[in-house]
């Protein structure tokens, strides 16, 4: 296999130019400060941003209400300002990816405001209408608690049009061929302006029938393979990074039986399985979640993530699991959303817990995939819990201890910097913990250079060793005749576990601890054992050597 897919061993960075750094003193942040902190994130060992939506919106869900799909909206800057950031990060040797949201418009976009006031509009049936209110009009809501319908009447064009999301996101009717073809001309700008592809968002639903007869809506596969061949036309290394929380049986039908559809998809599935790990201590449904999801086609890729912008959603666990999760890290009303999530970020739901923030990190870059990480993870950033829905989890991010965590000169950001508290600015921040070689963002920097250097964590078959203690996981990784093995104890005692490596080209018998002096030779029987402290974790090479023997042909 080829070894040029740069997606298979990347580190992504997601985050919001809105709150990234602010260069000119507004309370916003926008692309001037980003392309400033270019090489924060390049030093940290980063190989590809994921912006969220930055094109003109009105903002009602934090930008995922395009009213302009062409554009960067004024508040974080120009067009001109968003080709030097691509072309920055490209001189350091960083992809970037963006947002593609294509389900839905803003109702203030010209197409929808075009449509609802002219039935003879060309845009008119880019929407999805229907003159009387539809049966299944209270079904399907995604937002539950907040959002009450998902066909609402417009007083302007006196019928219903649907929206899967929020009121204010009338869905696109992808079925119509010049919505598709407008998909693509948008597709084909942003590449043309430097970026390496998409975070596709609600994939499953941009692909779904739409329409008020419509009671189980049929998936249109065949429109992902053409966004695939169009983006790999224009530029062969573009990739799609989809957004689709689906079962583990229909994974092959948006990768493609022949990997011809979605180069990436984010795993929710093991995503559920991990936090009712971290929060019941038994590694088993994980160990379950990974083979149910073994990826079958060398170009497919999982994105691998512990939480991101949304809430962290536990729809998909049984009730019992779900309960576990909420009662360990979400139990209060507050810090749950849309009655099956929770809100909160990862640092307050482990309560700062180094040793537990340790362990789920190095689980995030270590299970099958491309890590995926938030900004401000790299700092343990906590949340405000007295925003609404999922606003609490995207605060300004927290640069240094002077004035508005040193993101903005302004006396009022977009949202409030976190102040006070253990999580606070003042506490919490990139430039304390740069002096601290014991900080936190230090450990992720050598977790994430030590990441870079196991390609066969991106690229290699993985198999997860029977140990004998439910809570260790044990996940061996091959590649090109290197193997590694992984170990992370669950549970907050020490486990002492045996296992075998299993046969290998280099010396089993020998493991080789790559993140401190603490190697293992196997017994006669070539069974290992070692000891795990509470919710400790060890990354092995096996045989040690070969490694940099058979490296050179990548
Ligand atoms: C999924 C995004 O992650 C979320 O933030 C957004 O609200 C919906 N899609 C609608 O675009």
């Amino acid at each position: 296999m080829i070894s040029d897919l740069w997606y298979k061993n990347a580190v992504v960075y997601c985050l919001s130019v809105e709150s990234f750094m602010d260069s000119d003193g507004d309370g916003v942040g926008d692309f001037r400060g980003l392309t400033r902190r270019l090489d924060y994130l390049h030093g940290l060992g980063v190989t590809a941003v994921w912006l969220m939506p930055f094109q003109a919106s009105p903002g009602r869900d934090d930008g995922y209400d395009v009213s302009d799909f062409y554009s960067v909206d004024p508040r974080y800057g120009t067009l001109g300002d968003f080709v030097e950031f691509t072309h920055a990060a490209k001189q350091r040797g960083m992809r970037v990816l963006i947002d593609l949201v294509v389900n839905h418009t803003s109702d203030q976009h010209p197409w929808f405001q075009s449509a609802r006031s002219d039935p003879q509009s060309p845009y008119r049936d880019w929407y999805v209408w229907s003159d009387r209110k539809p049966k299944s009009a209270d079904q399907g809501m995604v937002f539950p608690g907040v959002q009450k319908t998902t066909w609402t009447r417009d007083p302007v064009a006196k019928k219903y049009y649907f929206h899967r999301f929020y009121e204010f996101q009338p869905d696109l009717n992808t079925s119509n061929p010049h919505v598709q073809a407008e998909i693509l001309r948008i597709m084909g700008f942003w590449i043309q302006l430097g970026v390496s592809g998409f975070r596709m968002d609600a994939v499953p639903f941009v692909i779904a029938e739409k329409g008020p007869d419509v009671t189980t809506p049929k998936e249109q596969f065949q429109m992902l393979r053409t966004f695939r061949e169009f983006l790999q036309w224009r530029k062969g290394d573009s990739v799609i990074l989809a957004e689709a929380n689906v079962l583990p049986e229909d994974d092959m039908k948006y990768f493609g039986v022949d990997g011809d559809r979605m180069q990436m998809m984010f795993n929710f599935h093991v995503n559920q399985r991990l936090f009712y790990a971290l929060a019941s201590g038994d590694a088993r449904p994980l160990a379950e979640a990974l083979k149910e999801t073994q990826s079958k086609y060398d170009t497919a890729q999982w994105g691998i993530f512990l939480r991101n912008h949304d809430e962290l959603d536990l729809g998909r666990l049984d009730p019992k699991q779900r309960q576990a999760v909420f009662d360990a890290f979400g139990p209060d009303k507050t810090m749950q959303l849309y009655d099956r999530g929770i809100r909160r970020r990862l640092a307050p739901m482990l309560n700062g817990d180094r040793r537990r923030l340790e362990l789920a990190y190095s689980l995030m870059f270590t299970l099958p995939g491309t890590p995926v990480m938030r900004y401000g993870d790299e700092i343990a950033m906590g949340d405000d819990l007295s925003l609404p829905e999922r606003y609490c989890a995207r605060t300004p991010m927290q640069w240094s201890s002077e004035k508005q965590g040193g993101f903005s000169k302004a006396d009022k950001t977009f949202l409030p910097v976190i102040s006070g508290g253990g999580f606070g600015f003042e506490t919490v921040n990139v430039a304390q913990q740069r002096r601290d070689p014991n900080s936190f963002l230090n450990w992720i920097e050598r977790i994430i250079r030590m990441r870079q250097e196991l390609p066969e964590i991106g690229w290699g078959d993985c198999v997860s060793l029977p140990t004998s203690d439910e809570a260790v996981l044990a996940l061996r990784y091959d590649w090109r005749n290197n193997a590694v093995v992984i170990l992370h104890n669950l549970a907050a005692e020490p486990k002492e576990v045996g296992f075998k490596v299993g046969p290998t080209d280099g010396e089993p018998g020998r493991l080789v601890d790559l993140l401190a002096q603490a190697h293992s030779e196997a017994d006669e029987d070539g069974r290992h054992r070692i000891v795990l402290e509470g919710y400790g974790y060890r990354w092995f090479r096996v045989g040690g050597l070969n490694y940099l023997l058979d490296r050179s042909d990548i």
